[in-house]
């Protein structure tokens, strides 16, 4: 470690690598666990692995795959345990644990089925003491893990120890925390079907391990991720537990490391270069923490908060806070779309041309309205020509009851029209509901209805926002469609689609939203989709002046330094980007949610970061608005 590193990592208890991206992380535990079996198998002995699952190591586990498909990596001595498993469910549940690792890595390399370990999820309540003691057993009969690959859960926990799990746990049964369930409510399409118990190894199992990698990737974890590596250990924290390891190493991205005292406020811990940047972020910063408005800084915030070398350079502190106020002054604009004939010398959004074709990327229907829903409205008002591209059909959040719903609709149809109706189609559709069961993959009719479902629900939000029809694309791309949630792989095929519509439509701004989101998800696929037909576009006339604004994402926001266009919103406006949003009745119980918020549903927790902004903006000494959605440049 250079110095420098050294002091800016003091307050870390962990020591944490930082990757630029998943993949890159991914290849540094693929060569430890690669160096370690084929250390072993010359030795002739074993190789133990704990293994995880969720979206994490899945990028982890096709590299694996890649390695003993292509490079002979051979799988054939080493025993794996996992983690956990729901309780309750079996081993051929679709949302089981042992059916992801069988999915996901098992199937396709040479692991002998005998020496794959997953705690029992359908073990009697009165044998479970005993089936979670022989897995402990077990573990130690094979001498032990050599290597545990950890994700972490929002909650900060490990494996499935939730907050209160001390650690000397054992493998044990255990009552899944509601933020756990609601982050696992899209699996089992809605929270009330996830499961409430599983079956998990200990803290203390977990510490046992020889050498352990937490992976993490995503803006998602970057709050729990700097909690675990900075905070005390405490139980309501369980990972905080790893500190107590000395072979414990986490490799993240950049979006999980964003939260670590180094990358978030790196003047609290060593000597930073001050440019416009790191200015904004620690001024806003200081605001914040201070509870005062920009203009209300002094000299001795600056200095008691690791910030009086910026005052050395830049004088006394009103010179500091007014260049600070007038910046943020101007991300403010009631005008996304640009204002025509105006000054644009201090605007967001430039004033020509204008009217602007812009162009709304919604991963999913219901991000549009439910980020940016006041903002479409705006552009439409002002004159803007508005397209909003649903990169994917979102049929796989829409529940089975919806479809039966739809499927009793086109009989009673049929019905009315004397007998005339052809009603095998829905016959058909009610029949495949009922032969695959609560949990089964939906069939191809099944997903076009679902995905049908949320169209009529796209259209009519898009009327309350006032966009016709006619301007809303449904892209339904490929990897989405042919894919289910962790099992997303993105082709050209994706990116031919999107280069498509980016020529056809020649925005002149684009609204987008996936950066820095977890690698697997559907907005991060999407983002990606879109970072490469930007590619392809670089040649044409349009991409050059196009610009790209970046909206966080639903369970989300932009902090105050990173916002680049403030869209306040009125009360009206803000109630009706609300009437949009309940347009979307199938998404009512899938919610993002977020840790610590106070939201009951994901509705309300629009409504609090729309306000929050505001508050935000009002705190810093800005006008006190009812609402903002905000954006921040991307540049391509
Ligand atoms: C579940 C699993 C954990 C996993 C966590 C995070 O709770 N039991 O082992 O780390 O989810 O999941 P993801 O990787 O999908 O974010």
């Amino acid at each position: 470690m250079t110095p420098i590193e050294s002091e800016l990592t003091q307050l870390e208890r962990i020591p944490a690598q930082i990757y630029n991206s998943a993949d890159d992380a991914c290849q540094t535990v693929a060569d430890a666990i690669t160096d370690l079996i084929n250390e072993r198998n010359a030795a002739n002995k074993q190789t133990v692995l704990g293994l995880a699952t969720g979206s994490t190591p899945v990028r982890l586990y096709r590299e694996l795959i890649r390695r003993h498909q292509k490079e002979g990596l051979s799988f054939a001595n080493v025993i794996t345990f996992n983690l956990d498993e729901y309780y309750g469910l079996d081993g051929d549940h679709p949302k089981s644990y042992r059916k992801f690792m069988q999915d996901q890595l098992f199937d396709h390399v040479d692991l002998k089925p005998e020496n794959t370990n997953v705690p029992d999820g359908l073990v009697a309540s009165e044998a479970v003491f005993q089936s979670c003691k022989a897995y402990e057993d077990a573990i130690v009969a094979a001498g032990g893990i050599d290597i545990q690959i950890l994700g972490i859960g929002r909650t900060g926990h490990i494996g499935f120890n939730e907050p209160g799990s001390g650690p000397e746990t054992l493998t044990r049964l255990v009552t899944l925390d509601r933020l756990t369930r609601r982050y696992a409510a899209r699996d089992f399409l809605g929270e009330a079907n996830v499961p409430r118990h599983a079956i998990t190894m200990g803290v203390g199992t977990i510490l046992a391990a020889r050498k352990l990698f937490l992976l993490a990737w995503g803006e998602g974890k970057a709050s729990i991720m700097a909690k675990t590596v900075e905070g005390e250990q405490t139980d309501t924290i369980p990972a905080t537990f790893l500190q107590q390891h000395e072979n414990c190493f986490f490799c993240i991205d950049q979006a999980a490391a964003s939260h670590l005292t180094r990358k978030r406020h790196p003047w609290l811990v060593g000597r930073i270069e001050w440019t416009e940047e790191t200015t904004r972020k620690a001024v806003l910063w200081l605001a914040q923490k201070t509870a005062k408005a920009l203009l209300k800084l002094v000299d001795e915030d600056y200095t008691e908060n690791g910030m009086s070398d910026l005052l050395i350079e830049q004088g006394f502190a009103y010179q500091i806070n007014i260049n600070l106020f007038n910046i943020t002054q101007h991300t403010i604009t009631g005008w996304p779309g640009g204002k025509p004939d105006a000054d644009d010398s201090n605007r967001p959004e430039r004033a020509t041309p204008f009217p602007k074709r812009s162009l709304i990327l919604s991963p999913e229907p219901l991000d549009d309205v439910y980020c940016l829903g006041g903002t479409i409205n705006r552009l439409k008002q002002h004159g803007n020509e508005v397209t909003i591209a649903y990169q994917t059909s979102g049929n796989l959040a829409v529940a089975d009851s919806e479809v039966q719903a739809s499927i009793e609709l086109m009989i009673e149809l049929g019905k009315d029209r004397s007998g005339k109706a052809d009603l095998a189609y829905p016959k058909t559709v009610e029949q495949q509901l009922k032969d695959k069961g609560a949990f089964g993959a939906d069939t191809a009719e099944i997903r076009h209805l679902k995905g049908l479902i949320r169209r009529s629900e796209a259209r009519s939000s898009g009327r309350t926002l006032g966009i016709d029809t006619a301007n809303l694309q449904f892209m339904d791309l490929p990897f989405y469609e042919e894919g289910r949630y962790r099992r997303f792989i993105v082709t050209e095929t994706d990116v031919a689609q999107m280069y498509q519509l980016l020529e056809s439509v020649q925005p002149h701004q684009i609204f987008a939203t996936g950066y820095g989101h977890d690698p697997l998800s559907v907005p991060a696929l999407s983002f990606e989709v879109l970072r490469a037909a930007l590619k392809q576009c670089a040649d044409s006339e349009w991409f050059n002046d196009c610009n790209i604004w970046l909206y966080k994402g639903p369970a989300d926001e932009w902090e105050a330094h990173e916002i680049d266009m403030a869209v306040p919103l009125s009360p009206d406006e803000f109630e009706n980007k609300f009437q949009g949003i309940y347009q979307h009745q199938t998404q009512r119980s899938q919610s993002p949610g977020r840790a610590g918020n106070k939201s009951s549903n994901s509705w309300d927790l629009a409504r609090d970061i729309n306000r929050g902004t505001a508050e935000i903006y009002d705190g810093l000494g800005l006008a006190e608005y009812e609402a903002i959605e905000c954006f921040k440049r991307y540049n391509k």
